[in-house]
């Protein structure tokens, strides 16, 4: 990849004014979480073109196809703690599908929390980490988008897909990423003052889940029930046994009877 391409199309305030690039690296979100606080930088960007160790939620292994996807991550570091975070999975999603949108004209959907989906399967991921370090919030956010991945392992190849797969074309991951960083940076620069309703709206509409069965986990155990919507700051709002539950993080299955 070329970070020259990708630096000329930016178009941001914080995100990508420093952008480190590996052919290949354990993880971007694990350089990020152990890099030095000396070396922090708002907004850096870290881009590999193959992982080792590349991390989905739960610690599950996310393997792409090298030189064929977009994985990176982006490092936020912030003095001011008055944003709300449990919004950010949700709205992050949102920033990266209108990025999509707008450069491939493909319409992606969304999957609670933070899955974005095209006919039906999984087009891409983010992986958020949080801590706090005195009074420094540090969030991670990796991303990993299947771009022009040609085939699945046999244990994904009917639950994944790549933009490639799905349309028959090559995109050109500089302008696609560059085109990410881009939206992202504006939704950052809305989130900071608690002003991301635009995005919730716009996750709500991508969501083709709502009024279906799921089964989710809740305190640590799994129940079943109908995804009713979105709450204004990005939970997911469900009936169970006729209760009303509202799930603050993670992880949903759709159910296929409807
Ligand atoms: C998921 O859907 O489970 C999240 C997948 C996140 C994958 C990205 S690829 C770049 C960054 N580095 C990692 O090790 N994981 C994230």
């Amino acid at each position: 990849m070329d970070i020259n391409k990708i630096q000329y199309q930016l178009n941001t305030q914080y995100i990508g004014k420093k952008i480190l690039y590996f052919e290949r690296i354990d993880s971007t979100n694990n350089f990020l979480k152990n890099l030095e606080k000396h070396n922090y930088t708002d907004g850096l960007v870290v881009i590999a073109e193959e992982q080792f160790k590349g991390r989905g939620r739960y610690n599950r292994i996310w393997y792409t196809q090298p030189k064929k996807n977009l994985t990176f991550s982006i490092l936020l570091t912030s003095q001011n703690l008055n944003f709300e975070i449990t919004p950010l999975p949700i709205i992050t999603a949102s920033a990266i599908c209108i990025a999509i949108e707008n450069i491939t004209n493909i319409h992606i959907n969304t999957k609670w929390p933070n899955d974005l989906v095209l006919n039906n399967k999984k087009l891409g991921g983010i992986l958020i980490e949080t801590s706090f370090d005195n009074e420094l919030l540090k969030l991670i956010i990796g991303i990993g988008i299947n771009v022009n991945q040609t085939h699945f392992d046999k244990e994904i190849e009917y639950t994944a897909t790549s933009l490639y797969l799905e349309t028959g074309k090559e995109y050109d991951r500089e302008s696609l990423l560059s085109q990410i960083l881009n939206s992202l940076d504006k939704m950052y620069n809305k989130l900071i003052y608690n002003d991301y309703s635009y995005y919730i709206d716009d996750w709500k509409k991508r969501c083709n889940h709502f009024g279906k069965s799921i089964t989710f986990d809740y305190n640590g155990k799994k129940y079943k029930g109908v995804a009713l919507g979105l709450s204004d700051n990005g939970c997911l709002i469900v009936n169970s046994n006729n209760q009303e539950m509202k799930i603050l993080s993670g992880e949903i299955i759709i159910n296929n009877e409807g």
